[in-house]
Protein backbone atom coordinates (compact mmCIF):
# COMPACT_ATOMS: atom_id res chain seq x y z
CA UNK A 1 0.00 0.00 0.00
CA UNK A 2 1.71 3.32 -0.83
CA UNK A 3 1.42 5.76 2.13
CA UNK A 4 -0.26 9.30 1.49
CA UNK A 5 2.46 11.09 3.47
CA UNK A 6 5.38 8.86 3.01
CA UNK A 7 7.74 12.08 4.08
CA UNK A 8 9.36 9.78 6.83
CA UNK A 9 10.27 7.26 4.71
CA UNK A 10 11.31 9.66 2.10
CA UNK A 11 13.88 11.73 4.79
CA UNK A 12 15.14 7.96 5.82
CA UNK A 13 15.96 6.86 2.74
CA UNK A 14 17.36 9.92 1.37
CA UNK A 15 14.86 10.33 -1.53
CA UNK A 16 13.87 14.59 -1.72
CA UNK A 17 11.22 15.95 0.37
CA UNK A 18 8.86 18.96 0.51
CA UNK A 19 9.09 19.49 4.38
CA UNK A 20 11.21 17.22 7.01
CA UNK A 21 8.92 15.18 8.86
CA UNK A 22 8.51 15.12 12.84
CA UNK A 23 7.88 12.15 15.50
CA UNK A 24 8.58 12.19 18.98
CA UNK A 25 10.27 9.64 20.93
CA UNK A 26 7.90 8.30 23.54
CA UNK A 27 4.86 10.19 21.92
CA UNK A 28 2.34 7.52 22.63
CA UNK A 29 1.51 7.39 26.07
CA UNK A 30 1.98 9.47 29.25
CA UNK A 31 2.07 12.79 27.61
CA UNK A 32 -1.48 12.61 26.70
CA UNK A 33 -4.50 12.15 29.24
CA UNK A 34 -6.11 9.81 26.84
CA UNK A 35 -3.69 7.57 27.84
CA UNK A 36 -3.30 8.20 31.39
CA UNK A 37 -7.13 7.39 31.61
CA UNK A 38 -6.90 4.14 29.87
CA UNK A 39 -4.43 2.74 31.52
CA UNK A 40 -6.32 3.59 35.17
CA UNK A 41 -8.99 1.57 33.22
CA UNK A 42 -7.35 -0.72 32.18
CA UNK A 43 -5.33 -1.27 35.52
CA UNK A 44 -1.61 -1.30 34.75
CA UNK A 45 0.74 -0.35 31.60
CA UNK A 46 1.38 -4.04 30.72
CA UNK A 47 -2.45 -4.61 30.85
CA UNK A 48 -2.60 -2.00 28.11
CA UNK A 49 0.56 -3.39 26.25
CA UNK A 50 -0.78 -6.87 26.29
CA UNK A 51 -4.00 -6.13 24.82
CA UNK A 52 -4.20 -5.40 21.37
CA UNK A 53 -7.11 -3.46 20.50
CA UNK A 54 -6.13 -1.15 23.88
CA UNK A 55 -2.11 -0.98 21.96
CA UNK A 56 -3.95 0.03 19.17
CA UNK A 57 -5.90 3.02 20.57
CA UNK A 58 -3.07 4.53 22.71
CA UNK A 59 -0.17 3.96 19.28
CA UNK A 60 -3.36 6.18 17.33
CA UNK A 61 -3.74 8.97 20.30
CA UNK A 62 -1.04 11.37 19.62
CA UNK A 63 -1.68 10.54 15.32
CA UNK A 64 -4.82 13.11 15.43
CA UNK A 65 -4.29 15.05 18.95
CA UNK A 66 -0.87 16.09 18.02
CA UNK A 67 -0.34 15.98 13.88
CA UNK A 68 2.79 13.83 13.62
CA UNK A 69 3.94 12.23 10.18
CA UNK A 70 4.56 8.63 12.37
CA UNK A 71 2.96 6.53 14.63
CA UNK A 72 4.83 4.11 16.67
CA UNK A 73 3.44 0.81 17.84
CA UNK A 74 2.66 1.19 21.38
CA UNK A 75 4.89 -1.62 23.85
CA UNK A 76 8.25 -1.41 25.54
CA UNK A 77 11.10 -2.62 24.89
CA UNK A 78 11.13 -5.07 27.79
CA UNK A 79 8.53 -7.45 26.00
CA UNK A 80 11.53 -9.41 24.54
CA UNK A 81 13.08 -9.89 28.69
CA UNK A 82 9.96 -11.41 29.14
CA UNK A 83 9.23 -13.63 26.14
CA UNK A 84 12.58 -14.82 26.74
CA UNK A 85 11.36 -15.93 29.85
CA UNK A 86 12.43 -13.33 32.73
CA UNK A 87 9.56 -11.10 34.00
CA UNK A 88 9.01 -7.82 34.07
CA UNK A 89 7.13 -5.41 35.90
CA UNK A 90 7.29 -1.01 35.90
CA UNK A 91 6.32 -0.07 39.37
CA UNK A 92 4.40 3.32 39.34
CA UNK A 93 6.97 6.27 40.08
CA UNK A 94 9.59 3.75 40.38
CA UNK A 95 10.27 2.27 36.80
CA UNK A 96 11.53 -1.10 35.71
CA UNK A 97 11.65 -4.03 38.47
CA UNK A 98 12.93 -7.64 37.76
CA UNK A 99 12.04 -9.69 40.55
CA UNK A 100 14.72 -12.42 38.85
CA UNK A 101 18.34 -11.12 37.53
CA UNK A 102 20.81 -13.02 35.09
CA UNK A 103 23.79 -13.10 36.93
CA UNK A 104 25.45 -16.74 35.47
CA UNK A 105 26.07 -19.16 33.14
CA UNK A 106 23.13 -21.62 34.81
CA UNK A 107 20.89 -18.21 34.86
CA UNK A 108 21.33 -17.74 30.93
CA UNK A 109 20.81 -21.18 30.25
CA UNK A 110 17.20 -21.08 31.61
CA UNK A 111 16.71 -18.31 29.13
CA UNK A 112 15.11 -18.92 25.77
CA UNK A 113 15.34 -17.73 22.28
CA UNK A 114 12.79 -16.45 20.95
CA UNK A 115 11.52 -17.87 17.73
CA UNK A 116 7.66 -18.46 17.96
CA UNK A 117 4.83 -15.58 18.19
CA UNK A 118 3.55 -16.81 21.50
CA UNK A 119 4.90 -14.88 23.71
CA UNK A 120 5.02 -11.10 22.15
CA UNK A 121 1.98 -12.10 19.79
CA UNK A 122 -0.26 -9.73 21.39
CA UNK A 123 2.25 -6.64 19.94
CA UNK A 124 2.29 -8.29 16.61
CA UNK A 125 -1.77 -8.25 17.02
CA UNK A 126 -1.76 -4.67 17.78
CA UNK A 127 0.35 -3.91 14.79
CA UNK A 128 -2.06 -5.39 12.25
CA UNK A 129 -5.21 -3.72 13.96
CA UNK A 130 -3.31 -0.41 13.83
CA UNK A 131 -2.37 -0.93 10.03
CA UNK A 132 -5.93 -1.62 9.29
CA UNK A 133 -6.79 1.70 11.60
CA UNK A 134 -3.76 4.17 9.61
CA UNK A 135 -5.09 2.72 6.34
CA UNK A 136 -2.93 4.65 4.27
CA UNK A 137 -2.34 7.78 6.20
CA UNK A 138 1.47 8.15 7.86
CA UNK A 139 4.06 5.07 8.58
CA UNK A 140 4.25 2.61 11.11
CA UNK A 141 6.95 2.11 13.39
CA UNK A 142 8.09 -0.52 14.76
CA UNK A 143 10.79 -1.13 17.34
CA UNK A 144 12.81 -3.22 19.67
CA UNK A 145 15.48 -2.03 22.41
CA UNK A 146 19.37 -2.99 21.38
CA UNK A 147 20.61 -5.65 23.09
CA UNK A 148 23.73 -3.69 25.21
CA UNK A 149 20.18 -1.80 26.62
CA UNK A 150 18.19 -4.79 27.32
CA UNK A 151 21.21 -6.88 29.11
CA UNK A 152 21.54 -3.72 31.67
CA UNK A 153 18.14 -4.43 32.51
CA UNK A 154 18.33 -8.06 32.87
CA UNK A 155 21.28 -8.15 34.72
CA UNK A 156 20.73 -5.07 36.67
CA UNK A 157 17.26 -5.80 37.37
CA UNK A 158 16.26 -2.07 37.40
CA UNK A 159 16.78 1.45 35.75
CA UNK A 160 20.34 2.57 37.25
CA UNK A 161 22.66 5.55 36.56
CA UNK A 162 25.62 3.40 36.14
CA UNK A 163 24.37 -0.18 35.60
CA UNK A 164 27.07 -1.05 37.72
CA UNK A 165 26.55 -4.59 38.44
CA UNK A 166 25.93 -5.17 34.38
CA UNK A 167 29.06 -3.57 33.45
CA UNK A 168 30.82 -5.85 36.05
CA UNK A 169 29.43 -8.74 34.45
CA UNK A 170 31.51 -7.43 31.00
CA UNK A 171 34.95 -7.25 33.16
CA UNK A 172 33.73 -10.79 35.12
CA UNK A 173 32.30 -13.02 32.82
CA UNK A 174 32.68 -11.57 29.22
CA UNK A 175 31.50 -14.90 27.99
CA UNK A 176 28.53 -15.44 29.66
CA UNK A 177 27.94 -11.81 28.93
CA UNK A 178 28.58 -12.54 24.95
CA UNK A 179 25.92 -15.63 25.24
CA UNK A 180 23.46 -13.63 26.34
CA UNK A 181 23.69 -10.79 24.14
CA UNK A 182 23.58 -13.27 21.50
CA UNK A 183 20.28 -14.64 22.47
CA UNK A 184 19.08 -11.13 22.81
CA UNK A 185 20.15 -10.63 19.42
CA UNK A 186 18.56 -13.75 18.10
CA UNK A 187 15.12 -12.62 19.83
CA UNK A 188 15.43 -8.93 18.62
CA UNK A 189 16.06 -9.88 14.93
CA UNK A 190 12.83 -12.60 15.46
CA UNK A 191 10.88 -9.68 17.49
CA UNK A 192 11.11 -7.57 14.63
CA UNK A 193 11.25 -9.62 11.28
CA UNK A 194 7.66 -10.47 12.65
CA UNK A 195 6.70 -6.89 13.22
CA UNK A 196 7.78 -6.00 9.38
CA UNK A 197 5.55 -9.21 8.92
CA UNK A 198 2.36 -7.52 10.34
CA UNK A 199 3.03 -4.46 8.30
CA UNK A 200 5.20 -2.21 10.08
CA UNK A 201 7.35 0.22 7.53
CA UNK A 202 10.04 1.27 9.32
CA UNK A 203 12.00 -0.02 12.41
CA UNK A 204 14.09 1.90 15.36
CA UNK A 205 16.40 -0.02 17.62
CA UNK A 206 16.87 1.77 21.03
CA UNK A 207 20.47 1.64 22.66
CA UNK A 208 19.22 4.07 25.30
CA UNK A 209 21.74 3.07 27.95
CA UNK A 210 25.13 2.88 25.36
CA UNK A 211 26.55 6.20 27.03
CA UNK A 212 27.51 4.16 30.22
CA UNK A 213 30.02 2.15 28.64
CA UNK A 214 33.43 2.88 27.88
CA UNK A 215 34.48 3.40 24.33
CA UNK A 216 36.20 -0.28 24.70
CA UNK A 217 33.30 -1.95 26.25
CA UNK A 218 30.57 0.00 23.65
CA UNK A 219 33.00 -1.16 21.03
CA UNK A 220 33.19 -5.39 22.20
CA UNK A 221 29.69 -5.53 23.56
CA UNK A 222 27.29 -3.36 22.13
CA UNK A 223 27.93 -2.59 18.42
CA UNK A 224 28.96 -5.83 16.78
CA UNK A 225 24.80 -7.03 18.22
CA UNK A 226 23.90 -3.77 16.90
CA UNK A 227 25.66 -4.74 13.51
CA UNK A 228 24.07 -8.30 13.45
CA UNK A 229 20.34 -6.74 13.86
CA UNK A 230 21.18 -4.10 11.11
CA UNK A 231 22.47 -6.54 8.77
CA UNK A 232 19.59 -9.25 9.24
CA UNK A 233 16.98 -6.63 8.49
CA UNK A 234 16.85 -5.86 5.02
CA UNK A 235 13.23 -5.20 4.47
CA UNK A 236 12.42 -1.77 5.69
CA UNK A 237 14.98 0.83 6.92
CA UNK A 238 16.37 1.56 10.58
CA UNK A 239 16.86 4.01 12.62
CA UNK A 240 19.91 2.89 15.07
CA UNK A 241 19.61 5.55 18.52
CA UNK A 242 22.58 5.29 20.16
CA UNK A 243 22.54 6.92 23.41
CA UNK A 244 25.42 9.16 24.87
CA UNK A 245 28.32 7.52 22.23
CA UNK A 246 28.90 11.17 20.01
CA UNK A 247 32.32 9.75 20.21
CA UNK A 248 31.44 6.31 18.03
CA UNK A 249 29.81 8.11 14.98
CA UNK A 250 32.08 7.17 12.92
CA UNK A 251 31.61 3.17 14.15
CA UNK A 252 27.60 3.61 13.50
CA UNK A 253 28.10 5.38 10.07
CA UNK A 254 29.68 2.56 9.49
CA UNK A 255 26.27 0.21 9.94
CA UNK A 256 24.28 -1.21 7.44
CA UNK A 257 21.58 1.41 8.22
CA UNK A 258 19.60 4.30 6.68
CA UNK A 259 19.14 6.78 9.96
CA UNK A 260 21.02 7.77 12.93
CA UNK A 261 20.06 9.13 15.91
CA UNK A 262 21.05 12.17 17.75
CA UNK A 263 20.39 12.79 21.28
CA UNK A 264 20.68 16.36 22.59
CA UNK A 265 24.19 16.82 23.35
CA UNK A 266 25.10 15.96 19.97
CA UNK A 267 25.64 18.79 17.21
CA UNK A 268 24.08 18.17 14.45
CA UNK A 269 26.80 20.09 12.02
CA UNK A 270 29.77 18.65 13.75
CA UNK A 271 27.93 14.94 13.21
CA UNK A 272 27.45 15.94 9.23
CA UNK A 273 31.17 17.22 8.96
CA UNK A 274 32.53 13.89 10.47
CA UNK A 275 30.16 11.38 8.33
CA UNK A 276 28.97 13.46 5.53
CA UNK A 277 25.93 12.87 3.33
CA UNK A 278 25.39 8.90 3.20
CA UNK A 279 22.97 8.47 6.06
CA UNK A 280 19.52 10.38 7.20
CA UNK A 281 20.06 11.79 11.03
CA UNK A 282 17.14 12.21 13.06
CA UNK A 283 16.90 14.07 16.30
CA UNK A 284 17.21 16.11 18.59
CA UNK A 285 15.68 18.98 20.45
CA UNK A 286 16.35 18.64 24.27
CA UNK A 287 12.90 16.97 25.94
CA UNK A 288 13.04 19.41 28.42
CA UNK A 289 13.01 22.49 26.23
CA UNK A 290 9.20 21.53 25.28
CA UNK A 291 8.64 23.64 28.80
CA UNK A 292 10.32 26.42 27.52
CA UNK A 293 7.33 29.46 26.72
CA UNK A 294 6.71 29.03 22.54
CA UNK A 295 8.71 31.72 21.54
CA UNK A 296 11.50 30.15 23.07
CA UNK A 297 10.36 26.63 21.79
CA UNK A 298 10.24 28.53 18.08
CA UNK A 299 13.46 29.89 18.12
CA UNK A 300 15.10 26.77 19.27
CA UNK A 301 13.25 24.07 16.85
CA UNK A 302 14.12 26.34 13.63
CA UNK A 303 18.01 26.62 14.86
CA UNK A 304 17.84 22.69 15.22
CA UNK A 305 16.44 22.55 11.76
CA UNK A 306 18.97 24.87 10.17
CA UNK A 307 21.92 23.17 11.70
CA UNK A 308 20.47 19.52 10.06
CA UNK A 309 19.68 21.15 6.96
CA UNK A 310 16.46 20.31 4.95
CA UNK A 311 16.83 16.89 3.20
CA UNK A 312 17.59 13.87 4.98
CA UNK A 313 16.45 14.75 8.60
CA UNK A 314 13.87 13.61 11.02
CA UNK A 315 13.02 15.98 13.07
CA UNK A 316 12.37 14.37 16.76
CA UNK A 317 13.88 14.80 20.03
CA UNK A 318 16.76 13.75 21.71
CA UNK A 319 15.36 11.68 23.74
CA UNK A 320 11.67 10.19 25.16
CA UNK A 321 9.58 12.86 26.18
CA UNK A 322 9.10 13.71 30.26
CA UNK A 323 5.92 12.41 31.22
CA UNK A 324 4.79 16.10 32.48
CA UNK A 325 5.81 17.78 29.42
CA UNK A 326 2.83 20.63 28.91
CA UNK A 327 0.74 19.86 25.86
CA UNK A 328 1.09 22.94 24.46
CA UNK A 329 4.71 22.93 24.13
CA UNK A 330 4.68 19.70 22.24
CA UNK A 331 2.08 20.88 19.76
CA UNK A 332 4.37 24.21 19.50
CA UNK A 333 7.65 22.17 18.22
CA UNK A 334 5.64 20.38 15.94
CA UNK A 335 4.16 23.21 14.19
CA UNK A 336 7.32 25.03 14.02
CA UNK A 337 8.59 21.89 12.48
CA UNK A 338 5.79 21.44 9.50
CA UNK A 339 5.75 25.99 9.13
CA UNK A 340 9.63 26.21 8.58
CA UNK A 341 10.53 27.80 5.68
CA UNK A 342 14.96 26.96 5.61
CA UNK A 343 17.24 29.51 5.29
CA UNK A 344 19.41 29.22 2.35
CA UNK A 345 23.06 29.14 3.31
O1 LIG B 1 5.60 6.42 21.93
C1 LIG B 1 6.27 5.57 22.51
O2 LIG B 1 7.51 5.59 22.40
C2 LIG B 1 5.57 4.54 23.33
C3 LIG B 1 6.07 3.17 23.30
C4 LIG B 1 7.30 2.92 24.17
C5 LIG B 1 7.30 2.68 25.58
N1 LIG B 1 8.55 2.37 25.95
C6 LIG B 1 6.11 2.70 26.46
C7 LIG B 1 6.30 2.85 27.92
C8 LIG B 1 8.62 2.84 23.74
C9 LIG B 1 9.18 3.08 22.35
C10 LIG B 1 9.38 2.47 24.88
C11 LIG B 1 10.83 2.22 24.78
C12 LIG B 1 11.60 2.02 26.00
N2 LIG B 1 11.22 1.39 27.15
C13 LIG B 1 12.96 2.39 26.13
C14 LIG B 1 13.78 3.05 25.04
C15 LIG B 1 13.49 4.50 24.92
C16 LIG B 1 14.01 5.33 26.05
O3 LIG B 1 13.21 6.03 26.65
O4 LIG B 1 15.22 5.27 26.30
C17 LIG B 1 13.37 2.03 27.41
C18 LIG B 1 14.75 2.25 28.01
C19 LIG B 1 12.28 1.37 28.05
C20 LIG B 1 12.25 0.76 29.39
C21 LIG B 1 11.21 1.35 30.24
N3 LIG B 1 9.85 1.15 30.10
C22 LIG B 1 11.40 2.19 31.36
C23 LIG B 1 12.75 2.66 31.86
C24 LIG B 1 10.15 2.46 31.90
C25 LIG B 1 9.83 3.17 33.18
C26 LIG B 1 10.21 4.56 33.17
C27 LIG B 1 9.37 5.37 32.24
O5 LIG B 1 9.93 5.86 31.27
O6 LIG B 1 8.18 5.46 32.50
C28 LIG B 1 9.19 1.85 31.06
C29 LIG B 1 7.73 1.93 31.17
C30 LIG B 1 7.00 2.51 30.03
N4 LIG B 1 7.17 2.15 28.73
C31 LIG B 1 5.99 3.49 30.11
C32 LIG B 1 5.52 3.68 28.79
C33 LIG B 1 4.41 4.59 28.34
C34 LIG B 1 5.51 4.16 31.40
C35 LIG B 1 4.56 3.33 32.15
C36 LIG B 1 3.15 3.80 32.03
O7 LIG B 1 2.86 4.79 31.36
O8 LIG B 1 2.28 3.17 32.60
Amino acid sequence: MKIKNDLLLRAATGVVIERVPVWMMRQAGRILPQYRALRAKAGSFKNVVKDPSLACEVTLQPVDELGVDAAIIFSDILVISEAMNLNYEIIEKKGVFFEETVATKKDVEQLKVVNDLEEIGYTIEAIKLVKQELGDKIPLIGFAGCPWTLFAYMTEGKGSKTFAKARTMLYQTPEVAHELLAMITQSTIFYLKEQIKAGVDIVQIFDSHAGILSPALFHTFALPYIREICEAITEVPIIVFAKGVGYAMEELNSLPCQVLGLDWTMSPQLVRNQIGMEKSLQGNLDPCLLYANPAYIQKATASMLNAFGHQKHIANLGHGLEPTTPLDGIKCFIDTVKAYEYVAS
